[in-house]
């Protein structure tokens, strides 16, 4: 049975995890992290992860930011697996996670959901065919009303794995309403729509002389996310020290 540690463990999707683990003979969280200890856990909570005196094989953490620096201090120590989800982070932070995954495996993903991430290798492959035989490109994306950033942090991710396959010649059209003229050839839109209690959705329009093709993800709950980070735990246990990424786990 793997024995797991859960940073971040009251927030919303720390709780996820715990619930989706109790049904789970495979694996166990042996303790939690969090500064807020004002919640009743079936296992240990420590308020950070040095005051932590038990063993894990694998550390997941959906926390916040500030804490990342010492928890990469403590898996560079232990060599402990750690599947980081957090997002968020400066560039400086992310380059001290390439660092310390020369320690200990580190899987690192803005979007844990595996079907964003097969979608992120489908509009690649479109998009190599697709740009040359002279589709234009957009991208729709929408979420609840609560949400503060636009576009979304997968849109934008969307954008760049595609852009990768142009070389970096696209540029990015968030908004057409201020410039009054015919859309460039070598652009990708990106809009964001806004209502309701919509979780997520992703669409990729690849728009030709009369055909179109359209790529979409819809995500129904947080516990995708959950989903994809046990997934990748179980993945990491196994691994020597590296960082990895979705595609790793899509591509075995
Ligand atoms: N990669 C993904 O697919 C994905 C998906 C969902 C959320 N996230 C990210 O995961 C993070 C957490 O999301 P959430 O919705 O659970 O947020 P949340 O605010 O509900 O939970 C965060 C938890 O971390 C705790 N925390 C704060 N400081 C801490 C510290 N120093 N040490 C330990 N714990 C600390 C908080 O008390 C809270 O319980 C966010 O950055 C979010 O953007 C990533």
């Amino acid at each position: 049975m793997i024995r797991l540690i859960m940073h971040g463990c009251n927030g919303k999707m720390g709780q996820v995890i715990s619930k989706l683990v109790e049904e789970d003979t495979r694996i166990e969280i042996v303790a939690g992290i969090d500064v807020n200890l004002h919640h009743s856990n079936p296992y240990p909570v420590f308020a950070t992860i040095h005051d932590c005196d038990i063993e894990a094989d694998v550390i997941i953490d959906f926390s916040t930011a500030a804490a990342i620096p010492s928890l990469l201090d403590y898996v560079q120590t232990k060599k402990v697996p750690l599947v980081l989800c957090t997002t968020g982070l400066s560039q400086e932070l992310i380059q001290k996670v390439q660092q310390v995954s020369a320690y200990t495996p580190i899987f690192f993903s803005a979007n844990m959901s595996l079907g964003v991430n097969l979608l992120m290798n489908l509009a690649k492959r479109a998009t190599e065919i697709l740009a040359d035989a002279h589709f234009d490109i957009e991208i729709i994306e929408k979420h609840h009303n609560q949400k503060i950033d636009a576009p979304s942090g997968t849109a934008l991710a969307l954008a760049e794995a595609m852009n990768e396959c142009l070389d970096h010649q696209y540029k990015y059209q968030y908004d057409r309403h201020a410039d009054r003229k015919k859309r460039e050839k070598k652009e990708i839109g990106i809009h964001a729509v806004r209502g309701g209690t919509i979780v997520g959705e992703h669409s990729i329009v690849f728009a030709g002389q009369d055909e179109i093709i359209e790529l979409k993800h819809t995500a129904l709950s947080k516990e995708i996310f959950a989903v994809g980070a046990l997934k990748a735990a179980f993945f990491l246990v196994s691994k020597p020290a590296g960082l990895y990424h979705m595609e790793h786990l899509i591509n075995g």
